[in-house]
């Protein structure tokens, strides 16, 4: 194992093209991903910012070995995940946009039931289920199905059963997408605490300036499949502060001038074509 957790190298995917019947007219395939490389430090929380198909998941779906790509490479710690598939997914862990869970059980025997899956001991699984649910703040509501769970509480036993084997590497793909602001808020502060105990590399992605700001160390914008900038959020500021005082300068502000676009724009031009 090398000591980078991440390495992307020139990764590009595309999805569709062709024709399904030789009198149609030939598509041009969708480039989901293109050319993008960065590489994330231990320790670190790496935020991938993008609108709605920029390409944010294609990208975590590589990383995570369900989606080959088209060209580039991918290295989790050393392992590529092409010829060390195996080594890669013990490595790390995804929470999904949306989570399933069983929902007729609760959310103790959901992370006790996925923990004999992930293949750890009886013992082993009993304390850390405990241990990480107790504190989510649900209290004894962990023991009641997990029927009547709001998104919000659904999110954060995702973040507890992904964080539950410890991976040293954690894909949290829009994990808050959809919370109402308080809920948001508390996944956040979940999300900041257990990947400091488990002291766990972190890429996160989301369209949300505020929690990439709270939550990452540094930032990428992603636009129709590319990186066009990354660093800390004081260094994005200050690439076009422009002789402005950076602390006033919002996030929304930066990407709108790296752009040209606010993100919600940036969906729209996608959502009517
Ligand atoms: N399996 C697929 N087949 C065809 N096209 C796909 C597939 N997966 C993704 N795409 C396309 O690739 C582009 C990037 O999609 P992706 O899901 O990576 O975006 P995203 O940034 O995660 O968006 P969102 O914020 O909505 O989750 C989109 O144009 C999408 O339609
Ligand atoms: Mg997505």
């Amino acid at each position: 194992m090398n000591s980078i957790p991440l390495e992307v190298s020139e990764l590009s995917k595309s999805f569709g093209g062709g024709r399904m019947f030789p009198w149609q007219e030939k598509k041009e395939p969708i480039k989901a991903v293109d050319n993008v490389s960065f590489q994330i430090k231990r320790g670190e929380i790496y935020g991938l910012i993008g609108a709605n198909g920029s390409g944010k998941s294609t990208v975590v779906r590589m990383i995570s070995t369900l989606l080959t790509p088209d060209a580039g490479s991918v290295r989790v710690f050393g392992f590529d995940i092409e010829r060390d598939e195996l080594e890669v997914r013990r490595l790390l862990n995804r929470v999904s946009p949306d989570p399933s869970f069983f929902k007729n059980m609760s959310a103790l025997e959901n992370l006790l039931f996925f923990a004999r899956i992930y293949g750890m001991g009886s013992d082993e699984i009993k304390r850390k289920s405990f241990e990480i649910l107790s504190r989510l703040d649900l209290g004894d509501r962990i023991r009641e199905p997990m029927l009547h769970f709001s998104r919000g509480q659904q999110q954060k036993v995702a973040v507890a059963r992904a964080f539950l084997t410890s991976p040293v590497m954690m894909l949290l793909d829009e994990p808050t997408t959809g919370l109402d602001p308080a809920s948001k808020l508390e996944v956040q502060n979940f999300i900041r605490e257990v990947r400091a105990d488990h002291d766990a590399t972190v890429l996160l992605t989301t369209h949300d300036m505020d929690e990439a700001e709270r939550l990452c160390d540094r930032i990428a914008f992603l636009v129709n499949g590319r990186i066009v900038t990354e660093g800390t959020s004081l260094e994005l500021r200050s690439q076009i502060a422009n002789g402005r005082p950076v602390e006033e300068i919002s996030m929304e502000t930066v990407f709108l001038e790296i752009t040209g676009k606010t993100i919600e724009e940036d969906e729209e031009v996608l959502v009517h074509g």
